[in-house]
């Protein structure tokens, strides 16, 4: 169907993406105070071998290094979030002057780097006082995250024009309070119900102070989007399929992009006009986050949707997600099909692998490097039929921590030690740099 040699358009931006909380460590330094992945990492149970991010990469303190390094590797452009509590400690009021300066330092090192500089509003680590006030569940939030975002956008705004104001909505609200197995660890339907509704609605409200603040910024929002595909062809399977539908991509893309949920969400939430026109905004792109396919079938026995994932054994990463490039190409065609053709980055690509370290110090990881290289042919396919994609952030620049599974799943183009925190570049980020450098890749 194409040739051999894949070659990307000459503007076509190549990246990578990080979070804060992931990489930074630094926990309670310099003003910073308790994000909500603070307090649930340091409450035991919570995460594998009760890591947390403490310490994480110490970008906090080794940002210079790791700027060097993305240059090394040629990146055109980094994806970061701002760690909300390290610029308001208590989430309002007060200014934390260090950790203003922080990204002020790290975005001046990416721009003499020729490393454009994103950044990502919400990455997860809410301010832990705003959690005791409800977190995403009081609708003050959304006049909170307004200011929020009213504050960064004055201060960076002059040397950063790429802004992402969610990182994935679903995982907030499903991890986070349906299923507890993110911060904050809440199990309610109700506290779900009423959190994806202030994301959203805080989402449209920052668009706004957005475009009132810079008109030329361009804005956009993240969102982790599967297929879903019923694991049988029974009419049960296939209902509970197009309720995950529902609920994981058409849940925070019919209201963003149409100005109305799909019907399952509608008849829970039943917003109100005024709530709908402030979500539904234009946006100046999307960012897509794939990771996988999602098999579902019918189970009586799950909460709110009556659907439980089945898991592949065959062509998984280390996370058990099943390997599926064509997911990729299926929803940047849905996405230029059902919602208006919108201009799409890829916010989010990649895969953890058990990188072992050979006696040299090498990492030959060469599962990552077919994993991406598949994804990037999915991405292609889809630009030729049309689809307006601009770029590519490769997730992640470095091994992180990894939310609920610690330190174990590494998905870095970058290795990091972490007794020494030493960084060493795998095989797939030197892959990478080649790509760049050729704007493409020949198939194997
Ligand atoms: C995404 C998250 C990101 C990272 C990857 C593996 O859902 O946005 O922080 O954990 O998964």
């Amino acid at each position: 169907m194409f040739t051999k040699k894949i070659i990307y358009p000459p503007d076509f931006v190549w990246g990578a993406a990080a979070s804060s909380y992931q990489i930074e460590g630094a926990w309670d330094e310099n003003g910073k105070e308790e994000s909500i992945w603070d307090r649930f990492c340091h409450t035991s149970g919570n995460i594998a071998n009760n890591d947390s991010g403490d310490i994480a990469c110490d970008h906090y303190h080794r940002y210079k290094e790791d700027v060097a390094l993305m240059k090394e590797l040629g990146l055109r452009a980094y994806r970061f979030s701002i760690s909300w509590p390290r610029v308001l400690p208590r989430g309002r009021g007060n200014i934390n002057k260090p950790g203003i300066d922080f990204y002020h330092h790290l975005i001046d090192e990416l721009l003499g780097a020729g490393i454009e500089p994103w950044i990502c509003l919400y990455h997860w680590d809410l301010p832990q006082s705003l959690q005791d006030e409800g977190g995403w569940a009081n609708r003050d939030i959304v006049q909170h995250f307004a200011s929020y975002t009213a504050l960064i956008a004055r201060e960076f705004g002059d040397r950063v024009k790429k802004w992402v104001v969610l990182n994935e909505p679903a995982v907030v609200a499903v991890f986070g309070h349906l299923q507890g197995i993110h911060a904050p660890g809440i199990k309610d339907v109700n506290a779900f119900l009423k959190v994806s509704h202030h994301l959203l609605l805080s989402q449209g409200k920052a668009i706004q102070v957005l475009r009132d603040i810079n008109p030329n910024f361009e804005v956009g929002t993240a969102l982790n989007l599967s297929p879903v595909y019923p694991i049988s062809s029974n009419s049960e399977d296939q209902e509970a399929a197009s309720r995950l539908d529902e609920c994981w991509n058409r849940w925070y893309l019919d209201p963003l992009f149409k100005g109305e949920y799909p019907p399952f969400a509608e008849k829970m939430i039943n917003p109100t006009k005024e709530d709908m026109d402030v979500i539904h905004q234009p946006l100046d792109f999307l960012g897509v986050n794939y990771y996988r396919r999602l098999l579902v079938a019918h189970d009586p026995t799950e909460p709110l949707i009556a659907a439980r994932l089945v898991p592949r054994s065959a062509f998984v990463t280390e996370m058990g997600w099943e390997i599926y490039p064509d997911g990729m190409y299926e929803i940047l065609m849905r996405l230029k099909e059902e919602y208006n053709d919108p201009v799409l980055y890829i916010t989010e690509n990649g895969a953890a692998f058990d990188d072992k370290v050979t006696r040299n110090g090498e990492i030959q990881d060469d599962d990552r490097i077919a994993f991406l290289r598949d994804h990037m042919v999915a991405v292609y396919r889809a630009m030729k039929e049309g689809a307006r994609l601009r770029g590519y952030l490769a997730w992640s620049i470095m091994d992180n921590f990894e939310w609920a599974e610690g330190y174990v799943k590494r998905f870095g183009l970058v290795h990091v030690d972490y007794r020494t925190l030493k960084r060493t570049p795998k095989k797939s980020a030197h892959w990478y740099k080649q790509l760049i450098t050729n704007n493409g890749f020949i198939l194997p």
